[in-house]
């Protein structure tokens, strides 16, 4: 008993959900308290993809037993949903993947071969997911999922650490029975790993220090058809632009400086995996997509198909962010052109703008290619949110994780990246209309608008930038400025008369429905101190600036200001820091600093 204890002096006990951890005192292994957002967010869309998976078997089996029954062929559907179902159908999704000609014989093979063996023997049971977490430290995440999680066949838990898989062992011990048939840890370079593993897994889970990008190549080939692929990034740094280069080298994509940078981070992200997953005919499906804290996550599905691969350049775009003011607009890498009931591929027309800002007269940044499709799946985004608020105790960051699934579940899916109401306030220099007051004016005027999860100051709208500064124009006239100097992006924009007469009487849908409900939608900082964490047994130096981002320095010891000064301040513009309060400024508002983040390119 004495010589348990004495072992036991080294570690503490760290609970989380389910599992319990046993951490080395010195800091031997990776555990950052505040990833339980992370790690609840995922536990939820975990279930999700259980449930769904389970529901999408069944219609399968009940379309093909219609069929059989029918004594017809076997249905070649295979966009999303069918081919969506996972391994147990892979003969549908090679059926999909031929050209037309070769699909239709391929079709009456297998419906040959149907009618010969009864349905029930043509398709496999349905097995329970197999989850493999790539990059695992202590495990505690790989124990909360299989103890937490009903329905997962097992998890396997990498790390390319010695001392992370020892304690991995130790950890899956300590959690008992459940854990000890559930989990396996191995001593393993992640990349190898899946490379030699493919289509092993349906659910893989990359939470890497900083980058995902060396891991996402192995990754996407490892995940099952229609599996689901977590992946987070907390390089938000290069993300959001402050090295665009680097950001290319690591994610091919370039980023541009604007307040919609955190969204930004996630649609390089999933044009980064798109791209990976390309190269080996497989293509994604974002389901979620988060930024949260100090890093993005996003969930997406995997999926095979040659010919949808072919849609690729339709769902990504080059962003022109105008140097001068905040517009932006979106230049799509390709299109579709029908013609005699066929469909061909182009590339995209351009540009979509001319050489000078239209509204301003400045020139334009380039940057992208992001994914300009839908980032997330509302299907999925609110059978999570249900599922979630039906099992509130489960959920340690319950609060956290309904109030992100709440404003995700409120944007506007189809339009992408956002503007910012200060931000637009302070290129005109006016004291800002509340949000509720422009959100009206905005849908007075016959367009959409919402607010986005990243920021609670964006704007999410398909009004055009013409009519967004028009409305900002009539706010001007009944709430004169200041004479400013005659060559400012302000100045330009406000010389111009209004060609609408905006109305700023409160409309209905200008709050929306959670803050009607009052239902917190931003919450603060999850403890002092918090952010990323250095490697496991290392002690901060700059150099992790460049690893995790500008924030890396906020979560461990100290923060950054602005002029790369190390100060005892947080980082601003973290996003998700604010409540909703901030949601309706009212207060007159110049440019800072934090706003003159636009490169001139000339
Ligand atoms: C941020 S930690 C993971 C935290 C963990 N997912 C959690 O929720 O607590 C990243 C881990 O990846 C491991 N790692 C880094 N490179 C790796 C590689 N190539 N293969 C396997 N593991 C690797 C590190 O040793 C570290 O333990
Ligand atoms: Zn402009």
């Amino acid at each position: 008993m004495a010589e348990v204890e004495d072992k036991l002096k080294d570690y503490e006990i760290k609970k989380e959900g389910e599992a319990e951890i046993l951490m080395l005192k010195s800091n031997a292994v990776f555990f950052n308290p505040v990833q339980v957002h992370n790690r609840d967010m995922s536990i939820a869309v975990l279930r999700t993809f259980v449930g769904k998976r389970k529901e999408e078997h069944e219609a399968l089996m009940n379309k093909k037993n219609k069929s059989h029954k029918k004594g017809n062929q076997i249905e070649t559907s295979a966009v999303n949903g069918d081919a969506a179902l996972t391994s147990q159908h892979d003969e549908m999704d090679v059926v999909n993947e031929k050209e037309p000609n070769q699909a239709t014989k391929e079709t009456e093979d297998v419906s040959k071969e149907a009618t010969k063996t009864p349905s029930w023997k043509v398709t496999r049971e349905l097995k329970p997911p197999i989850v493999l977490e790539a990059l695992a430290a202590s495990g505690l995440r790989s124990l909360r999922y299989a103890r937490e999680v009903d329905g997962l066949e097992k998890v396997v838990a990498l790390d390319n650490d010695k001392a992370s898989v020892e304690a991995c062992k130790r950890n899956i011990k300590f959690n008992g029975a459940a854990a000890i048939n559930k989990v396996e840890a191995h001593l393993a370079d992640a990349r190898v790993y899946m490379l030699t593993h493919p289509k092993e897994f349906d659910v893989v889970d990359l939470d890497p220090y900083g980058s995902p990008a060396i891991f996402l190549d192995s990754a996407v080939q490892a995940v099952a058809d229609g599996g689901l692929l977590m992946c987070t990034a907390t390089d938000l740094a290069v993300l959001c632009g402050t090295n665009g280069e680097v950001c290319y080298s690591k994610y091919g994509s370039y980023p541009v400086k604007g307040k919609y940078c955190h969204e930004m981070a996630l649609r390089i992200l999933l044009a980064s995996i798109e791209s990976h997953a390309n190269r080996y005919k497989r293509y994604i499906v974002p389901v979620l997509s988060v930024f949260m804290d100090f890093y993005v996550r996003v969930f997406v599905r995997v999926f095979t198909s040659a010919s949808e691969i072919k849609n690729t350049p339709l769902k990504l775009s080059y962003i022109y962010q105008c140097a001068g003011c905040d517009s932006f607009h979106l230049q799509s890498l390709g299109r579709t052109v029908t013609k005699n009931n066929s469909v061909k591929y182009a590339p995209g027309i351009g540009p979509v703008v001319p050489q000078e800002c239209s509204d301003c007269g400045k020139k334009f940044n380039v940057g992208g290619p992001i994914w300009s499709a839908p980032i997330h799946d509302q299907d999925w985004v609110l059978s999570t949110l249900t599922d979630v608020r039906q099992m509130k105790d489960r959920y340690p960051a319950y609060n956290k994780i309904t109030s992100v699934l709440t404003t995700v579940s409120e944007e506007l899916h189809d339009f992408p990246l956002f503007f910012s109401l200060h931000s637009i306030s302070g290129t005109v220099k006016c004291t800002s209309p509340s949000a509720v007051m422009f959100r009206s004016a905005v849908i007075n005027a016959g367009y959409q608008i919402s607010s986005s999860h990243v920021n609670p100051l964006g704007l999410k709208s398909d009004a055009p930038w013409d009519v967004i500064w028009d409305i900002m124009r009539c706010w001007v006239k009944n709430h004169p400025i200041k004479e400013q100097p005659c060559d400012t992006p302000g100045t330009a924009i406000l010389s111009k008369s209004p060609q609408l007469e905006a109305n700023f009487s409160r409309a209905v849908a200008a709050l929306s429905k959670a803050q009607t409900k009052k239902v917190k939608r931003f919450l603060p900082n999850p403890e002092s101190h918090w952010g990323p964490k250095v490697r496991a047994g290392r002690t901060i130096t700059s150099k992790h600036i460049s690893l995790l981002g500008a924030e890396a320095l906020n979560g461990a010891i100290n923060h950054q200001d602005a002029n790369g000064a190390v100060t005892d301040k947080p980082a601003p513009d973290t996003g998700g820091t604010l409540t909703d309060e901030v949601n309706e400024p009212s207060t007159k508002r110049q440019k800072t600093s934090d706003d003159e983040h636009i490169v001139e390119p000339y």
